[in-house]
């Protein structure tokens, strides 16, 4: 690294996100990329957001996913990944900033607003009603057009033939994979154009992993955009068409997915050992 390069210096692919563009360096400027994201479905433009009066979580965040992308969000724990979706998803407030939506502004829309203009999100912890069965977890996501349970049961369950099976079953006394999927199914009963998913990986095995996110990809082929949080930095980043890596609530880097995984200073300064560990 030479003396003029800090910590927002380049990678060969990965692109910084800086107020400034450098000349010298493939440098992607805050306005580029807001240029870049001028016909996104959903945007974020410098969201500050945070829990508590004074403390922002987010600090500038910028974000966008075009129709039909699979859009990766990486970084170390506590960098604001769960807190960006849930801003997007009007859990968390905004203070300055905005969220747009199909060319339309959403700033602090509050998530039952957004469902039915085809938001859904998956969080990253109690995503399912362990009491209910697979199918009334899938009915409790259509409740808004429970006229459409029908047709939509059947879409999820094509997806993931094993809520079929287990449709009578309580989604408590499934697996770990099995009950992630039921958390995707409910939201998709919607049928989101965009899908917000909190770290779907988190705690399953390697191979209930795997099936996660092939199970991603498949949502995504089917054309929903998918917006996806995850600490499984090589494998998000495998699957997805673009990825960000979040560090300190700002959007430091982006880039292709593929790109990122092999740009070493990405790993190096944003996700330190663990991302050396699962890369
Ligand atoms: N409900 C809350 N109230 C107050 N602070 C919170 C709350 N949730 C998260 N935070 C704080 O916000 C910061 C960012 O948390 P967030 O959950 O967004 O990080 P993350 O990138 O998703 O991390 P992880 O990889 O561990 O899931 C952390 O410092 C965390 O302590
Ligand atoms: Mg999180």
């Amino acid at each position: 690294m030479s003396d003029n390069e800090t910590s927002a210096g380049i990678g060969p692919t990965g692109v910084p996100i800086e107020e400034t563009p450098d000349s010298d360096t493939e440098v992607c400027s805050r306005e580029g990329h807001l240029g870049a994201s001028g016909n996104a479905l959903l945007r974020a433009d410098e969201v500050t957001a945070g829990y508590l009066p004074g403390v922002s979580i987010l600090n500038g965040t910028d974000l966008y996913a075009n129709e039909g992308e699979l859009v990766g969000i990486i970084g170390p724990n506590g960098a604001g990944k769960s807190t960006l979706l849930k801003a997007m998803f009007g859990l968390v407030k905004i203070t300055s900033g905005s969220v747009v939506l199909r060319g339309e502004e959403i700033t602090n829309r509050k998530a039952h607003e957004l469902v039915p203009l085809g938001v859904g999100f998956v969080p990253q912890t109690n995503n399912v009603f362990a009491a209910l069965t697979v199918e009334e977890n899938l009915e409790m996501g259509v409740f808004l057009r429970p006229r459409a349970f029908k047709e939509r049961f059947s879409f999820v369950t094509d997806l993931f033939p094993v809520l079929g099976d287990r449709r009578a079953q309580r989604a408590g006394s499934l697996s770990g994979g099995e009950r992630q999927m039921v958390a995707m199914g409910r939201a998709l009963m919607m049928e989101p154009s965009v899908l917000l998913l909190d770290e779907p990986s988190a705690g399953l095995s390697p191979a209930m992993q795997d099936e996660v996110f092939f199970n991603t990809k498949q949502i995504n082929q089917t054309g929903v955009t998918v917006v996806m949080v995850e600490q499984n930095a090589r494998r998000c980043l495998q699957i997805c068409d673009r990825g960000y890596v979040l560090d300190q609530g700002r959007s430091a880097y982006t880039g292709p997915g593929a790109g990122l995984i092999d740009d070493p200073k990405v790993v190096e300064l944003y996700l330190g050992t663990l991302g050396r560990a699962s890369l």
